[in-house]
């Protein structure tokens, strides 16, 4: 029997251009990253102490890398659209506080546990409520369009730039290790 010519190649079309986005659309689709990150940590038992140690730093990537991109890039835009972004800042230090405390846990244990609700209340009292109840609804109302959706471009591009870059990731293994090393 003759066979078929296997097909090595598929022919695909190139994939859409993103979408060009507001930067509080940005942020938001990052706060559901950050969300589903919290969420899979609470459903891991302690039983699995290796794959909650995984999620706990890959948290700790993405929110300091979140938190990175609205300091560097939003946050400074938005200084005169909302009185909020002073309050931001500050409890952008309390979470990574709360962060430290965290990843300095050790996940079989019951401590690991009580530093998680904290955490996972801090990020949706920061994210949530002050952020994309309150900060963000008065950004779009009194921010120029045009504006927001040229932040949403540089905050993706950054996001994905941090992601990628091996300096960065070196130095966030490197303060967790740190965190770690001086657990007590
Ligand atoms: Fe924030
Ligand atoms: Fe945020």
């Amino acid at each position: 029997m003759r066979r078929r010519p296997q097909v090595l190649t598929e022919v695909r079309e190139a994939p859409a251009p993103p979408e060009r986005e507001k930067a509080t659309r940005v942020l938001v689709e990052h706060h559901e990253v950050l969300r589903g990150l919290m969420r899979r940590l609470l459903e891991t038992p302690r039983s699995e102490p290796g794959r909650r140690r995984a999620l706990a730093d890959e948290l700790f990537d993405e929110l300091r890398m979140h938190e990175m991109i609205e300091e560097d890039v939003f946050y400074p835009a938005m200084r005169d659209v909302t009185p909020g972004i002073a309050a931001a800042w500050s409890e952008h230090r309390q979470l990574s506080d709360q962060l430290a405390a965290l990843v300095r846990a050790d996940p079989r244990s019951g401590r690991f546990d009580r530093e998680l609700g904290v955490m996972h209340d801090a990020l949706e009292s920061h994210a949530h409520l002050d952020e994309e109840r309150q900060m963000f609804p008065e950004i779009e109302r009194f921010a120029d369009e045009d504006l927001l959706v040229e932040l949403g471009d540089r905050l993706r591009d950054r996001l994905a730039r941090l992601r990628s870059s091996r300096r960065t990731r070196t130095l966030l293994r490197l303060q967790r290790a740190l965190l770690r090393l001086t657990a007590r």
